[in-house]
């Protein structure tokens, strides 16, 4: 078995495949990206997709929530990594306020987000009403990913950010959501901070992969935000967050000695700087005393 599902010459990896993926039980690997380093990077470690995903608003903007930052904001983004991402799918995150109103407005967003953006694909929050846009945009020949259990758009709706489905009922209702957003076109569905056990019976009942970010190994796939999965922030993260970095430390202290050592006089070295032919410096100062 490959570890790494094959593309068209080398190329995008096709959206089929992550089906396929599902069916032959290898784990879909997603991660977010916010511009072009970071794409060519997530690109190198071979992951299945990116999501420019409406966390930009907290990690990137310096919000306080996901739900400030604009569908423009988020194009500007997903241009930056549809640049350097060749293979994996690139997910656009449709942000609050542009697909709610009317399925009108989310195929409109969706279509902004392919042709200004360079998205492959889109993903928006919820189910019920939201069912209906998810249709909407899969009848229009957009991909586009589900994503139910934890919505951060909702969060005040929610209660803040916690844990969802964890009665038999509300995991039926996860349930129920889950399969309806498959019935409408989803191509496949983000489980975001639902019990494991849940999650796992939901990717049981799925032909679309799940991708669990704290919703436990069963799923299909996973997702983490670079910021959290990089440590590029100090602080707490979401108890579902593995920090495979402490990056944030360790630009910390490459700062702290940067600053340090301009302030010493220590940097720049030699090797730093560009010389001038001797003759030429002379040259230079006779010049300059010609001046006076
Ligand atoms: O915007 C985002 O980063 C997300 C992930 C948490 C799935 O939606």
């Amino acid at each position: 078995m490959s570890s790494r599902p094959t593309t068209p010459a080398g190329g995008k990896l096709p959206l089929p495949e992550l089906v396929e993926m599902k069916r032959r039980g290898e784990k879909i690997a997603m991660v977010t990206a916010y511009d072009a380093p970071a794409a060519m990077l997530a690109d190198e470690a071979g992951v299945e997709l990116i999501l420019v995903g409406d966390t930009a608003a907290m990690v990137m903007l310096g919000h306080e929530s996901t739900v400030p930052v604009t569908l423009d904001e988020l194009i500007f983004l997903t241009r930056a990594v549809t640049r350097s991402a060749r293979r994996p799918l690139v997910v656009g995150d449709l942000p609050f306020g542009s697909y709610e109103i009317s399925d009108e407005q989310a195929v409109g967003s969706a279509i902004r987000f392919v042709k200004e953006g360079g998205a492959d694909v889109v993903k928006l929050e919820g189910a019920g009403r939201m069912v209906s846009r998810v249709r909407a945009i899969a009848e229009s020949n957009i991909g586009v990913m589900g994503h139910v259990g934890l919505t951060p758009q909702s969060a005040t709706r929610l209660g803040g950010f916690r844990a969802q489905g964890r009665t038999a009922e509300a995991a039926l209702a996860l349930f129920d959501d889950a399969l309806a957003l498959e019935e409408a076109g989803a191509f496949a569905i983000v489980l975001e901070a639902v019990p494991a056990a849940v999650a796992a019976r939901i990717t049981a009942a799925l032909r679309v992969p799940t991708i669990g970010i704290g919703a436990g190994a069963g799923c299909d796939g996973q997702v983490l935000v670079w910021h959290d999965l990089l440590g590029l922030y100090a602080g707490s993260t979401p108890r579902f967050v593995k920090r495979y970095a402490e990056l944030a430390e360790e630009i910390a202290a490459a700062l702290a000695r940067y600053v340090g050592e301009v302030r010493s006089g220590a940097f720049p070295e030699e090797q730093h700087t560009y010389s001038i032919p001797d003759a030429e410096l002379e040259r230079f100062e006779r010049l300059l005393s010609d001046r006076d």
